[in-house]
């Protein structure tokens, strides 16, 4: 798919006050600092749009961008991080009820990006997470991040250990891509699997 343009339209503290409903919509969700902000960018090939930052938290609210507005739009969302240790209980609280009424409500989104750092072992957060995916018959894919942080050899060995983890809890085994910001790795599966899904829905 070509990416004719891209912008911001809004934050918001609740799905309610979101962005046109009739538009297809993924979101990117996963660990604080895990890549959402960066692969939004490098998606639409738009550094600075999503703001990125060392410092896990950067992203608080849900944010919407609009991308091709003139020809077959659609949006990409980007969501807070789970998983911040530096997080107060009461914002914990918070982040989930913005988390799971967006989820659970938002008619147009067509599929949850669930982001994976394709350095570490399997985390539990991410494991339960995407069983609560599961559970709500939400559809989502798991995209691994920062795979030039590895040899292509230990990205090929941690996506198998990651795919063995999965086989316990699902019967089939969710789709993934291996993905790079840094190096724009995956990007033109990502938005073939965009495109797909966009002409799933009728206009
Ligand atoms: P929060 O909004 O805080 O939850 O973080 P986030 O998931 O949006 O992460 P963000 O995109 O802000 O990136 C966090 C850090 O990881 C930044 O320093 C990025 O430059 C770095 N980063 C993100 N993606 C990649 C990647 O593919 N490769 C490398 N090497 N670094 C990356
Ligand atoms: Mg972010």
């Amino acid at each position: 798919m070509i990416i004719h343009n891209a912008e911001f339209i809004c934050s918001n503290t609740s799905y309610l006050k979101c962005p046109d409903e009739r538009i297809p919509e993924y979101a990117f969700i996963g660990r604080s600092n895990v890549g959402k902000s960066s692969l939004i960018n490098s998606l639409v090939n738009k550094k600075g749009m999503a703001k990125t930052s060392s410092t896990p938290g950067k992203t608080q609210l849900i944010n919407h961008f609009l991308v091709n507005k003139e020809f077959n739009p659609w949006h990409l969302v980007d969501l807070p991080g789970y998983g911040y240790a530096k997080t107060s209980k009461t914002n914990l609280v918070k982040w989930e009820k913005l988390i799971n009424d967006y989820l659970l409500n938002r008619k147009n989104l067509l599929c949850v990006f669930v982001l994976i750092d394709i350095r570490h072992e399997p985390q539990k957060i991410d494991l339960e997470f995407l069983e609560w995916l599961g559970e709500n018959a939400l559809s989502f894919v798991i995209v691994f991040t920062k795979s030039d942080k590895l040899t292509k050899n230990k990205v090929n060995q941690h996506v198998k250990v990651y795919k063995e983890y999965l086989q316990k809890d699902w019967e089939e085994i969710p789709q993934s891509f291996v993905t790079s910001a840094e190096n724009n790795l995956g990007m033109e599966e990502l938005l073939n699997f965009i495109e797909t899904n966009n002409q799933l829905i009728p206009s």
